[in-house]
């Protein structure tokens, strides 16, 4: 496989709407770095892209959360989540940001150019229009029931209760969440990409080329995505917050933010270009560019379909693997914002690493517990599936594996190198190599190949393990060899010196050869490894795994440093315990709202209450609702007709429980069609505290239709 000219690594563009949790650092960022940082030490050209998505409702949302504009809110997340990078010693070439003009340019140009070969489509639909704000309403400003689950927590463009992904014309009772009144429809023009044109070309690109060289998930996803029809995807909206759309008749309208964020990566390119005083063209048009996306399951389709197909039309390069993980769980649960279920990269920088009294760079300092985390986050990758980032075993990872095997096998040779060989680099007395030496020197010489060829497929969990596991040999080799035994019977015996210089020498080698291998995963310990070594930066070279001359022959070297320390029970404790307090305070407010839902309502009228229809009916079938886990299909005999109702109590109710019973009904409700089907009216229920339900019904039977009041 030849190498190509040049790589362009990018990580996905994270939104500036808050903190980053350790679920995305595991996703998107991490794999790159690692991955950059080898690439580099193949003395590759490689440019690693990333920056703030600073476009999208989800700022001037938070901005309203906060009380603020959403420019304050791009400013304050955009250094905080550099900084949070920064700490967590993420090595991007430029960390840039959506607001910038040349962003703004890039973007633009991007758009007229396809626009101009008319490879967009204009379409005239009617949408949400808030009369009383005068704007157009954004998915994720519209509120209402969901269809699927009858839950009042959906939005536009998602259930927050079942996560189904809704459009707003699906939304029952659809509320504008800008001034809460009901939306009226409105037409409007945008601008689609029609996918459904590049059908052949994403088939023949992805099912056929990379059906084996990316990763299954990704492939699944895509697959799924292509059989389940291309729709035309709209690429503007209107919205004040964005791009603007670069056209007279486009007032009022900027670029979705899925359209401009990854021409974010190319506009970073530029930023970073000019920066350097380079040509960043060849990065994006040169066939001989290896372009790499590494991004979270959540943005497969963007970095698969839709990027792609605009980097066709533009005439770029399209990306070579998008190394998409899966999502990271914690202690069992799904992370999330809004539940507070999460342990932010901040968090964890305050908690470990400023915590730490030496600074990050030196052994012990900061940096190991920013490698800590990232040793940890390698090692649970979720590359092919979920996975489960856990305080115990992140404590037993950095214990039984960094701690007890790497960092054992580093002090040691160092303590033993200083006690037997005066602290210098003992001399290799190639004649009387063992059987053992022989066997540790084939390891190390084969590891290179193993690590690189995991590094290059992408699977970078099972290369870490390949470098854990060679330090674990080392220390096997140490075991058998004792050198510490042999140096007992050196007065009996001089000549076993040489053994001894053999064992400490292939030690020293082979950690030489450990602080190339762990640098693109654990560089602070790479770098604390060549301090204890006395060498400069080069020595890190891929170049130089493998070797076994690393290190000269009377060369002193500096006195042992450990590694890493261990993570104590109380520290994962109190890690527990912050998580579940977090949780619990997110609860408390839920309380709150359920003891004012229990305050009674505003005062009305009795004219109010008399236009509401009461009567009495009896359930004589009840069938659940497909695909609707919250709702049953009811018919209710009024005596006058019976009704067809569907009622948000399947949950509660098995259908052929509540066949026969008598139920009160609001008979003069206004119909609403629920998942297709027309509802005529409404059961009454009663809802305990703990949120049981039962029917409210008469404590005899009486005829159906009897008027309740
Ligand atoms: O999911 C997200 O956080 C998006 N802001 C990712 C954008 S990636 C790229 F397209 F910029
Ligand atoms: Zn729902």
């Amino acid at each position: 496989m030849t190498n190509p000219k040049r790589y362009l690594v990018t990580s996905a563009l994270p939104y500036a709407n808050g903190l980053k949790h350790v679920g995305h650092l595991a996703g998107a960022y991490i794999p790159a770095d690692i991955y950059v940082r080898y690439l580099r030490a193949q003395k590759r050209d490689v440019v690693f892209v990333c920056g703030s998505d600073e476009h999208g409702t989800a700022i001037p949302i938070q901005a309203t959360k906060e009380g603020t504009t959403p420019r304050a809110i791009i400013d304050k997340y955009h250094e905080a989540m550099k900084q949070d990078f920064e700490d967590l010693s993420m090595s991007f070439d430029i960390y840039h940001r959506t607001s910038e003009p040349i962003h703004h340019e890039t973007a633009q140009e991007f758009f007229t150019r396809l626009n101009d070969a008319g490879e967009l489509e204009t379409k005239e639909t009617e949408q949400y229009f808030d009369e009383e704000a005068k704007t157009f309403l954004a998915d994720r400003y519209i509120k209402g029931t969901c269809p699927n689950c009858g839950s009042d927590r959906a939005f536009g463009d998602q259930c927050e209760t079942c996560g189904r992904t809704l459009s707003p014309d699906e939304l029952i009772n659809p509320v504008s969440t800008l001034s809460g009144k009901t939306p009226i429809k409105k037409k409007t023009t945008h601008w689609y990409l029609p996918l459904g044109k590049h059908e052949q070309f994403l088939r023949e690109w992805i099912l056929e080329q990379h059906k084996d060289d990316w990763r299954a998930t990704v492939v699944g996803q895509c697959k799924s995505w292509i059989e389940g029809g291309l729709q035309s995807r709209a690429v503007t909206r209107d919205l004040d917050w964005g791009v603007k759309v670069p056209l007279k008749e486009a007032k009022g309208k900027v670029l979705y933010v899925w359209f401009d964020a990854p021409i974010g990566y190319i506009s970073a390119t530029k930023q970073w270009a000019i920066d350097n005083k380079k040509d960043w063209k060849p990065y994006w048009q040169d066939k001989d560019t290896k372009l790499v996306h590494f991004v979270g399951k959540d943005n497969i389709v963007f970095h698969c379909i839709i990027f792609p197909v605009m980097l066709k039309l533009h005439g770029d390069i399209l990306p070579e693997n998008v190394p998409a993980n899966e999502f990271l769980n914690l202690e069992g649960d799904k992370m999330s914002t809004s539940r507070n279920w999460k342990l932010d990269m901040r968090d964890y920088i305050n908690d470990f690493v400023k915590k730490e009294n030496l600074p990050t760079g030196q052994a012990g300092g900061g940096g190991q517990c920013v490698d800590m985390l990232r040793y940890y986050l390698t090692q649970i990758a979720p590359e092919t599936k979920d996975s489960e980032f856990m305080w115990k075993g992140f404590q037993d990872a950095v214990n039984s594996e960094l701690v007890s095997i790497f960092g054992n096998f580093v002090n040691r040779t160092w303590v033993l190198m200083h006690k037997l060989c005066g602290g210098k680099v003992p001399t290799l007395h190639t004649g009387i190599l063992d059987d053992n030496d022989k066997i540790l020197i084939g390891e190390i010489e084969n590891a290179k190949a193993k690590i690189e060829t995991l590094l290059e497929q992408y699977k970078f969990r099972e290369a870490l393990y390949e470098v854990i596991d060679l330090s674990r040999k080392g220390n096997q080799y140490m075991q058998k060899k004792e050198p510490w035994i042999v140096a007992k019977k050196l007065a009996e015996n001089p000549e076993a010196q040489k053994s001894i210089d053999n064992t400490m020498y292939l030690c020293l080698q082979l950690t030489a050869n450990l602080a190339i291998f762990i640098n693109p995963f654990l560089p602070n310990t790479a770098k604390s490894m060549l301090h204890m070594m006395k060498v400069v930066d080069k020595l890190l070279d891929w170049e130089n795994a493998g070797k076994l001359k690393l290190l000269s022959t009377g060369y002193s070297l500096r006195e042992p440093q450990l590694l890493f320390r261990k993570i104590e029970d109380t520290e994962v404790n109190e890690q527990i315990e912050k998580l579940k307090t977090g949780l619990k305070k997110m609860e408390e407010p839920k309380k709150e709202e359920t003891k004012t839902k229990s305050i009674v309502k505003p005062e009305i009228q009795f004219d109010d209450f008399s236009k509401i229809d009461l009567k009495v009916g009896t359930i004589i079938s009840a069938e659940k609702v497909e695909k609707a886990d919250k709702l049953l299909k009811l018919s209710v005999d009024l005596g006058f007709e019976t009704r067809t109702i569907i009622s948000g109590i399947a949950l509660h109710f098995k259908p052929e429980d509540i066949i026969g019973k008598q139920v009160t009904v609001v008979t003069n409700l206004a119909p609403r069609k629920m998942r297709g089907i027309e509802s005529n009216g409404m059961i009454l229920t009663a809802e305990d505290k703990d949120g049981k339900l039962q029917l409210l019904k008469p404590e005899n039977l009486v005829s159906p239709g009897s008027n309740v009041s």
